[in-house]
């Protein structure tokens, strides 16, 4: 029971349960505090006689600090400190414990680096001493800024099928297409940031982090000391997608500082510092060569990708994670290379791969479906193989025939015209696109425990983070639903390393992860309190506090006889990952209307569909998808980041100038729930949801903005000036 996942678990017991919350659009248990403002996020804590600590940064690209000229600042106002420990960390850690990083904060890798921390009584003393701080500098180093100018090397294993240039070769229809997308900010709320607190050799870390099991190893790995030793908090996280799953600059400033001065310190990075320090998505640039044969069948498939990082980074941007098992082509060609430049480290953004993988497919596959003379939806239903290419394994669950589907019909796509310019109205060029949505899907291991206690409420706890996500919620409804218990009576208890190690919040695997976790500590207790009522476990059914079955009937808490039950769940990963192709699928419609004069596009109505498993809570997971839609329309039409080609460093480094989508940008967005049952998946039966609304996002508006005005885009995101060079005459067409 606290095994591997190796079998799927067929017996859906949660569709048998009759609590009746489980899938439920209920509140997030922490909404209030949230809205109200009381929430306490990792800035806000006010251990006594803390002091400030402010970042300084490098304004050099490469090269070392030779000289801090630390007595000027040491005798301003209040300052306490300066610190340029060489543990300081150079580059954020990405999530993944165990890798000690070797980084001396004296040599610089990109503009923008942290290189040092004053700490003041105040923040206000703080600022000003660091900006204050002289640095001398010794600019050395030949890492090229740009891509253009590096070498590239091979950032994953290909993957090479048959002979795909004879495919093409032959093909009846062909496209051979390369696009661009620029690097993205993850640009969460809450910037990063960190309070640091001994007492004696045992660190407390208030901070912001999705994954804190790792986040602890990964502290203990840069302080040099026992992972026992470190103890991390973070209830609330106001947003990550993907730049709080590793510790960053902050953590360890502020640990080291406080060490050394002997009182707590905090350190909050500006937001320019986020932006220019934490992780940035690669920019890519994609080749996509699909072929077909007369009846529009892939025989050939190729998606080759050329993304950024740091040198020695691991990381590559997996470009091609879904092309891998989505469509067909017997023929295959996939890969990733990475050139090695001076820009702030590239890491996982949000649905690191698909985000930006499939939205240059998708885009491919509508030029594919114009030139085989197919309706871009009939054209993804017939490339849809029956096991996974290459690998052999079916697919776990796959509801993409019906989102494409029921979507269209949601949509009304019957009303799209079959070519571009003939929809006008006004200087607006309408038009509607279809995009297909994959994400992998991923279960980690999770522990989580679950107390019933004497009254029969329930607690839940785990070191599980609530990103925004609604772990709090689904988490409790889990709990709820299989001991019979109202959702009013169960707590959760999360974001504390002191608790039993969740999955953490990365690559959609949270809710499935550690839900399942807590899914089989409660099996344990309904174990426990069958074999107390007297039947099998099978019959027991529980109810709102009423435990029942084979003709008997007994309070839960008679049960108890005045003692709790406690127990903790655990999941891992087995047999069912490898036997089974998982990914969570949908489809996205959109309508959009382009300038015919200024080519700017306006988003007027997207619908998405979307089929990933069992729904634990309707609302939660409607919101995931939302978000990722927003997300989607930012790649396709503002999201950019621009580096300065003489230093790398980052232009739009604040949210006036980096442009995620604002409310007057994003119309209202329709979302379908395709309910589905995945037991390869998780004994929930559910699968990832918070990446993939995102995942071809793009590539619908693209299509769409083909549909409307005939210009085929392949740079994102499709900003005006990209656009208008390639409108149509506007007043010459506008009779079309
Ligand atoms: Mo996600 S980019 O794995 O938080």
């Amino acid at each position: 029971m606290f095994g591997t996942y190796d079998v799927p678990d067929q017996r859906n017991l949660l569709d048998q349960t009759r609590q009746g919350i489980i899938g439920k659009p209920l509140d997030r248990p922490e909404a209030a505090l949230k809205v109200t403002g009381t929430a306490t996020y990792a800035a806000e804590y006010r251990p006594e006689n803390c002091a400030e600590g402010v970042l300084v940064t490098a304004t050099i690209a490469q090269g070392r600090v030779l000289h801090l000229h630390r007595d000027e600042v040491l005798s301003m106002p209040g300052v306490l400190g300066i610190f340029a420990d060489k543990r300081m960390l150079r580059r954020p850690a990405q999530g993944t414990a165990g890798q000690a990083p070797v980084q001396d904060v004296r040599e610089v890798e990109y503009y923008g680096q942290p290189v040092a921390l004053v700490v003041a009584e105040s923040f206000e003393q703080a600022s000003h001493a660091a900006k204050a701080l002289r640095i001398d500098y010794a600019p050395e180093g030949d890492v090229p800024f740009d891509a253009g100018k590096a070498e590239y090397e091979s950032g994953q294993k290909p993957v090479i099928l048959g002979d795909l240039d004879e495919a093409m070769a032959s093909a009846a229809h062909s496209v051979d297409l390369t696009y661009t997308t620029e690097g993205h900010a993850s640009a969460a709320m809450e910037p990063h940031a960190s309070i640091a607190a001994w007492q004696g050799d045992v660190l407390t870390l208030w901070g912001s982090f999705q994954m804190i099991s790792h986040n602890v190893k990964e502290l203990a790995d840069s302080l040099r000391i026992s992972p026992r030793n470190v103890r991390i908090i973070s209830p609330y996280v106001g947003g990550g997608f993907g730049s709080k799953l590793g510790i960053s600059h902050d953590a360890i400033a502020a640990a080291i500082a406080a060490r050394e001065l002997g009182r707590p310190v905090r350190v909050v990075l500006t937001r320019q510092q986020v932006f220019d320090t934490i992780m940035r998505r690669s920019e890519t640039r994609q080749r996509l060569r699909l072929a077909a044969d007369a009846s529009g069948r892939l025989t050939g498939l190729g998606h080759e990708a050329w993304v950024s990082n740091l040198p020695g980074e691991k990381f590559a941007e997996p470009v091609t994670q879904a092309t891998e098992f989505l469509y067909g082509g017997e023929n295959r060609k996939l890969a990733v290379n990475v050139a090695r430049i001076s820009r702030l480290t590239s890491g996982s953004v949000r649905a690191p791969g698909e985000a930006v993988g499939m939205q240059v497919l998708e885009a491919a596959m509508d030029e594919l479906a114009e030139k085989a003379g197919l309706d871009p939806i009939e054209l993804r239903k017939r490339n849809l193989p029956a096991s996974q290419p290459g690998k052999d394994r079916p697919y776990s669950s796959r509801m993409l025939v019906e989102a494409l589907d029921q979507g269209a019909r949601a949509f009304g796509w019957d009303a799209r015209k079959p070519r571009p310019c003939m929809r006008r109205e006004g200087e607006w060029w309408l038009g509607m696109g279809v995009a297909s949505a994959a994400r992998v899907n991923m279960l980690r291991p999770a522990s989580a425990r679950v107390r019933l206690e004497a009254d029969g409420s329930l607690l839940v706890q785990s070191d599980q983070t609530d990103i925004g996500t609604g772990s709090y919620a689904i988490l409790g409804q889990i709990a709820g639903e299989m001991l019979g218990v109202p959702i009013t009576r169960v707590r959760v208890e999360l974001g504390d390393s002191s608790l039993p190690s969740g999955a953490g919040s990365g690559g959609s695997f949270g809710a499935s992860s550690t839900g399942s976790a807590v899914f089989r500590a409660c099996e344990a207790i309904r174990d426990r309190l069958a074999h107390r009522l007297g039947i099998p476990v099978e019959a027991l059914e529980l109810r709102d506090g009423i435990a029942s079955g084979q003709g008997r009937s007994r309070p839960v808490t008679e049960l108890l006889q005045g003692e709790a039950l406690e127990q903790v769940g655990r999941i891992k990963p087995g047999k069912t990952q490898m036997d089974y192709a998982q990914a969570s699928y949908g489809a996205f419609f959109c309508e959009v209307a382009v300038n015919a004069f200024t080519g700017e596009t306006r988003m007027r109505r997207m619908l998405g569909a979307f089929g990933f498993g069992r729904v634990l809570n309707a609302k939660t997971a409607r919101s995931q998808c939302l978000g990722g839609m927003v997300w989607g329309i930012g790649a396709a039409l503002t999201e950019e980041q621009s580096f300065d080609l003489r230093d790398g460093r980052l232009l739009n480094h604040d949210l006036a100038q980096y442009h995620v989508p604002c409310h007057a940008d994003v119309p209202a967005l329709e979302v379908i729930l395709l309910e589905e049952r995945d037991a390869p998946a998780s004994p929930l039966q559910a699968k990832g949801v918070g990446e993939l609304a995102i995942c071809g996002a793009a590539g619908a508006v693209a299509n769409a903005i083909y549909n409307a005005c005939g210009v085929r885009m392949r740079s994102f995101p499709m900003t005006p000036d990209r656009l208008i060079a390639q409108l149509p005459d506007p007043i010459a067409r506008a009779a079309d």
